[in-house]
């Protein structure tokens, strides 16, 4: 039986995941790294600990299977996270600067003064927010010694962890990226589809430095035969959340998913239009396939799962995240605590990249309960604020439902509140592994051996429809105290 192998290189983990030629996951590695925080505002990681994690979970996987047996890798990742390494030697100039790093606020805020915002999103559907990885690269050129000097000369090689661990897996053969992961940078013209060299004059980043971008299903060169005992074709890459955009099989205008991890992102496939938002949302690819681009809108907020980590590592109220729901379930019905958890500034559709978080309606009695029960809410409340603002901008033909996936998604009593707060069903499907699913499939399409998305979406199936069952009256009074919380949190 053939088999395909999906590496998802996340925020704050790597895994390996097997799936059957039918896309069923057989076996699966995972390996946490650290966190680096070198100061507020700061996020790093170590490029060795993306690699080392990346080889030692398909290594792990590979151990329990035949590895002739598989037929391709997929690749999916964290987005945005900026490095720039050596040609020659493969050597990071520096740590990854991660996707939740805000170091270049200062920059972005500048060139909005400046009046470049306009055209920034009219040709990349971006925002100038620190988030994206072009003022990243551009503070690596400036802050690294000699830098900007070797780029020049065509000797370093930037790119998303994609591209990072495609360099790296290939030795060195392939400096390649997809679309979706290029469509992040701040450097990329989505409607034409290339590098922008006035975005790049702009930011001052010589184009020597950038990867040659590529469909999600293509060739992207083999792996070392030393590395898993054999080369292994890398057929699929897209950036995490396109991955789960496919592995969702939301392959129609108009379809929509949300997904939990460190962060929540949804996105809204709104086909071959390129729709521009009115409210603060990004437009971005779902995916490309044939050179043909489907576009879509993107909600992105910055702490979901991450407020849960929080809890657990930061206020130690929790042994594991798993304990959350709970606890949230005890919490005193009486109390209305408002946790607006702006660690790293406030994404869609606020974009303060300096605000804090800050918890309202604290009593005497408030505790661990209350706050577990504020920290879920919360990401029920952006969620709520990306949907809004999106289903806006679309217009027409509004999704109906929306499908969730990652580790949050579990959790039967967040997605209630979610489906509650929306007002509208949540789908929560049978693999909510869709990252890698979407990665797997997006390789095993290219080498042949998966079915055309049509076929494909058959085979997505309903583990639980949440429907909601909060009174009308009681929603907008919550939604209402949350959207008052959060003007107050960006006032301070
Ligand atoms: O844009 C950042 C996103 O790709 C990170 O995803 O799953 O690591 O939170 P995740």
């Amino acid at each position: 039986m053939t088999q395909i192998l999906a590496i998802d290189q996340g925020t704050t983990s790597t895994r390996a995941i097997l799936f059957t030629d039918g896309l069923t996951p057989i076996t699966s590695a995972q390996e946490e790294f650290p966190q680096i925080y070198p100061a507020s505002g700061y996020v790093e990681h170590d490029p060795a600990d993306l690699w080392r994690t990346t080889l030692a979970t398909t290594r792990a996987v590979l151990s329990r299977t035949d590895p002739a047996k598989v037929a391709a890798i997929g690749i999916t990742n964290q987005r945005e996270t900026t490095l720039a390494w050596d040609r020659s030697t493969g050597q990071p100039i520096h740590n990854a600067i991660v996707w939740q790093d805000r170091r270049t606020a200062d920059t972005c805020a500048r060139l909005r003064a400046e009046g470049h915002e306009p055209m920034i999103t009219a040709r990349t559907g971006l925002l100038l927010d620190p988030y994206f990885s072009g003022t990243k690269l551009a503070w690596l050129l400036d802050n690294i010694p000699g830098a900007r000097a070797r780029a020049e000369r065509g000797e370093l090689a930037f790119g998303t962890v994609d591209s990072f661990l495609i360099w790296h897996l290939t030795g060195g053969k392939t400096h390649a990226t997809d679309a979706t992961n290029a469509s992040r940078t701040l450097l990329y013209n989505i409607r034409d589809g290339g590098w922008d060299a006035d975005i790049c004059a702009l930011l001052n980043i010589p184009m020597e430095l950038l990867p040659d971008v590529r469909d999600c299903a293509a060739d992207y060169g083999s792996t070392q035969a030393d590395l898993f005992g054999r080369a292994i074709p890398i057929l699929g890459v897209a950036g995490d959340q396109h991955a789960a955009t496919v592995g969702q099989a939301c392959f129609t205008p108009g379809m929509l998913k949300s997904t939990y991890g460190t962060g929540c992102f949804a996105l809204l496939n709104t086909g071959d239009q390129m729709v521009p938002s009115r409210n603060r949302m990004l437009t971005t690819l779902a995916y490309q396939l044939n050179g043909k681009p489907t576009y879509a809108l993107e909600g992105s907020i910055f702490i979901a799962g991450a407020v849960v980590q929080w809890l657990r590592d930061g206020l130690h109220l929790i042994g594991a995240a798993g304990e959350t729901q709970s606890l949230a379930q005890t919490a005193d019905p009486s109390q209305d605590v408002v946790l607006v958890p702006a660690f790293t500034g406030l994404g869609a559709p606020y974009w303060q990249p300096d605000c804090r978080g800050a918890v309202f309606g604290l009593t005497r009695n408030t505790g661990p309960a209350e706050l577990a029960r504020a920290a879920l809410e919360s990401v029920g409340f952006q969620t709520r604020d990306l949907l809004g603002a999106m289903q806006a901008d679309w217009g027409a033909g509004q999704a109906a439902v929306l499908r969730v996936d990652g580790g949050m998604a579990r959790s039967d009593w967040t997605m209630q509140f979610l489906a509650d707060i929306l007002g509208a069903p949540v789908d929560r499907p049978q693999v909510t592994e869709t990252t890698a699913l979407g990665a797997a499939w997006l390789a095993g399409l290219q080498a042949g051996i998966c079915p055309g998305p049509e076929k494909f979406a058959q085979s997505w199936a309903l583990e639980r429809r949440f429907t909601p069952a909060m009174p009308p009256d009681i929603r907008a009074a919550k939604y209402a105290r949350w959207q008052r919380a959060v003007a107050a949190t960006v006032s301070v």
